[in-house]
């Protein structure tokens, strides 16, 4: 059969993983695919620099739109990145009938809808394994895997640096800035950091998540999201003595009401499969009501594992240019016109426990009136310590961790607390998991 002839947008660390990969592995990948595969072209913006991996037989230019053009393309892999360039040629090429393959988690989560329904249009396929926890096949698992299920929730350690930059501060002691400066040598931080430390990077892929575990559309916008940058060595001890670590979390929840998608630091128990991903390192433990709690863990980033996930895909469009539209995965899980309307929640109704943590003056009558304030609000109380902070003499830290209660409640008992004349700064906040594995 004829070799299928694929354009690559970039050719850096991910492009030169997929040459590579595809140079290295392939008789195994062109006996699974059933086709050969011919890289004819790549753009890039500077078509004199070095390249890590042989570009022989490859016309390489910086002219992106000669690539989106070439009638001999059968699939244009986007290896651009954001959402400006990568989104015009990703449209282009799918105007033009070309199957396309993205590593952009920035692109799906923004402008997904629009992309997908053009593919649709167009009989084309868009394929983003890589663009959710890397070289993890977690898109695949849900969206065909897991197609019996009615998946309840999806909770994942989904951005590598956040877990990395926590990791090193519980275990090496470091200071955020080096432990973030460590993650950016290493490579596996964004290229704008913010991203990662801010929870970005991680909404991105969580709005990808939803959509496929729920069937709603991609809803970036809707995701309640915060970073890992404010986090204090404290909590991460504090946490540790009461039994659990601080790890940066996307959690995806179907709930009676909606759909609760949310991205920010969470105290997971220590005993739980979460709790020991560390380093760099991505784990997903979807829940689905059929096969119960399921878990996937692997590299989230590098060239390798992005490269894998990339290459898959190609493998599944290759398979595809020989079937009937009617017959391919749908994009987003679930036929285009069963997409559903459930609401994505807001804040005030997502439910879980909470980690209070207040500074106070040591004085009589501080603990029963923050108890009060939560036995008023009926939210309980799962557990609750004193301590010395490290630097007041006269100040204590009370830390309450609540069972499950509703956080519009819990937003209340933090402004009634922190008005107290006791309370010496504003009262640190973060969300509890229990999960069944
Ligand atoms: N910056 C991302 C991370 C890379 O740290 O997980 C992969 O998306």
């Amino acid at each position: 059969m004829k070799p299928v002839n694929v354009g690559l947008l970039g050719l850096g660390t991910v492009g030169a993983g997929v040459v590579n990969l595809l140079t290295e592995n392939r008789d195994e990948i062109v006996r699974r695919a059933g086709r050969d595969i011919h890289i004819t072209r790549a753009a890039v913006r500077n078509p004199d620099k070095a390249r890590e991996c042989a570009v022989d037989g490859m016309q390489i230019g910086s002219d992106c739109q000669v690539i989106v053009d070439d009638p001999e393309i059968d699939v244009v892999l986007e290896l651009i990145g954001g959402d400006g360039l990568a989104f015009d040629l990703t449209m282009a090429a799918i105007e033009r009938g070309k199957h396309v393959i993205t590593a952009n988690k920035h692109l799906i989560a923004l402008h997904g809808n629009a992309i997908f329904a053009a593919a649709e249009r167009n009989n084309v396929v868009v394929s983003f394994e890589a663009a959710v926890a890397g070289g993890i096949p977690i898109i695949k698992a849900m969206r065909e895997s897991l197609a019996a299920n009615r998946i309840e929730w999806v909770a994942g350690i989904i951005n590598g640096t956040g877990n990395f930059i926590l990791t090193q501060m519980r275990f090496e002691g470091v200071s955020f800035e080096y432990a973030l400066a460590d993650a950016q040598r290493r490579g596996f931080a964004e290229a704008d950091p913010t991203f990662d430390i801010e929870g970005i990077d991680a909404a991105h892929k969580l709005a990808i998540i939803g959509s496929i575990a729920f069937g709603i559309p991609l809803s970036f916008e809707r995701v309640y999201t915060e970073g890992i940058r404010y986090l204090a060595s404290a909590d991460i001890a504090y946490a540790a003595r009461l039994g659990y670590r601080i790890k940066p979390l996307g959690i995806a929840k179907r709930t009676p009401e909606g759909v609760e998608l949310r991205v920010h630091p969470t105290l997971v128990p220590e005993k739980a499969l979460l709790a020991s991903v560390e380093g760099e390192k991505n784990a997903v433990m979807v829940y689905g009501d059929a096969v119960g709690p399921t878990v996937y863990y692997g590299a989230g980033a590098g060239a390798g594992p992005t490269a894998s996930a990339v290459v898959a895909d190609l493998t599944d469009t290759i398979r595809v240019l020989s079937t009937d539209p009617s017959g391919r995965v749908p994009h987003l899980a679930f036929q285009p016109d069963q997409i559903s309307d459930a609401p994505v929640l807001d804040r005030a109704d997502f439910e879980c426990g909470h980690y209070l943590r207040v500074q106070v003056a040591d004085q009589t009558g501080v603990m029963a009136a923050m108890t009060r304030v939560l036995a008023d609000l009926e939210i309980g109380i799962d557990a609750i310590l004193q301590e010395d902070p490290p630097t007041t003499e006269d100040d204590a830290h009370v830390i309450v961790v609540t069972k499950s209660a509703r956080e519009g409640r819990v937003l209340e008992a933090i402004a009634r607390i922190e008005a107290f004349d006791f309370a010496r700064k504003s009262l640190v906040h973060i969300r509890v998991a229990h999960f069944e594995d």
